[in-house]
């Protein structure tokens, strides 16, 4: 049974992702950081939907050693999918709520591949999704600064390390604004914007690790 881990795989476009690979018949390991009810909701869903193998991994993934903790034999894929944002204007941005972001959506990342992609690369085959975000490529704002650079330093993590990577597939997917508690927006001003599904991003996260499996996607080195 092929092995996934997802990061922030319990709630928003992470559960999605669970459940288009539990549907594929893939054993599950689910990352989240601190909400316990939606960790166990999901988990049970998918165990009675799909009867899967689901393990749970609590952690903040921007601790070294809560990733170093992370123990999983024969990962097939791993999907780099926890974010946070700080939506605010420049004058309230701060070292601390700065670096806060970094550290999540790009440091624990850094982390991820260094532990799990180093050891696909030496058992011979894996593949990593980072989701980035549309913000890379038309929708920055000065609101989301380090969002947005941390969001295209994923860009950069993934073009460098497909160059070292000689077994391993690496791929950045950037989704526009999708409709989870991420956007925390009142439901009467919601109708004016136009969010994409988190089930077909996540269609398209499973599409793109079965084509780079199957060796039917140029890798961009
Ligand atoms: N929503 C959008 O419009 C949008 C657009 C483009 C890209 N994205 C990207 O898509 C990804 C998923 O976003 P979403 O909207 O689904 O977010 P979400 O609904 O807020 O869910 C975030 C998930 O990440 C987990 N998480 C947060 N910090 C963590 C940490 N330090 N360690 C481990 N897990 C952590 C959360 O765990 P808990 O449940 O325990 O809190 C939760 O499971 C993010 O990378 C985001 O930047 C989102």
């Amino acid at each position: 049974m092929k092995k996934v881990l997802i990061t922030g795989g319990t709630r928003g476009l992470g559960k999605e992702i669970a459940k288009i690979f539990a549907k594929n018949g893939y054993e599950l390991y689910l990352n989240y950081v601190s909400n316990d009810d939606e960790a166990f909701k999901t988990k049970d869903s998918l165990v009675n939907e799909y009867h899967s193998k689901v393990n749970l991994l609590k952690g903040d993934i921007s601790k070294k050693e809560v990733v170093d903790n992370f123990k999983i034999d024969g990962l097939d894929v791993l999907v780099c999918n926890a974010g946070i944002d700080n939506v605010c204007e420049i004058t309230d941005k701060t070292y601390e709520s700065f670096k806060r972001v970094i550290e999540v959506n790009l440091i624990a990342n850094f982390l991820l591949t260094q532990k799990f992609g180093l050891e696909m690369e030496k058992i011979g085959h894996g593949t990593i999704i980072y989701i980035s975000s549309d913000n890379i490529i038309d929708k920055n704002d000065y609101v989301t600064l380090e969002y947005d650079v941390a969001k295209y330093g994923l860009l950069m993590l993934a073009k460098d390390y497909a160059k070292y990577f000689k077994k391993v597939k690496i791929h950045t997917i950037a989704p526009g604004w999708m409709d989870t508690s991420m956007n925390d927006i009142p439901d009467e001003v919601k109708c004016e914007f136009s969010f994409v599904s988190t089930s077909e991003v996540a269609k398209l996260v499973l599409k793109q690790v079965d084509l780079m499996d199957s060796g039917n996607v140029e890798v961009i080195r």
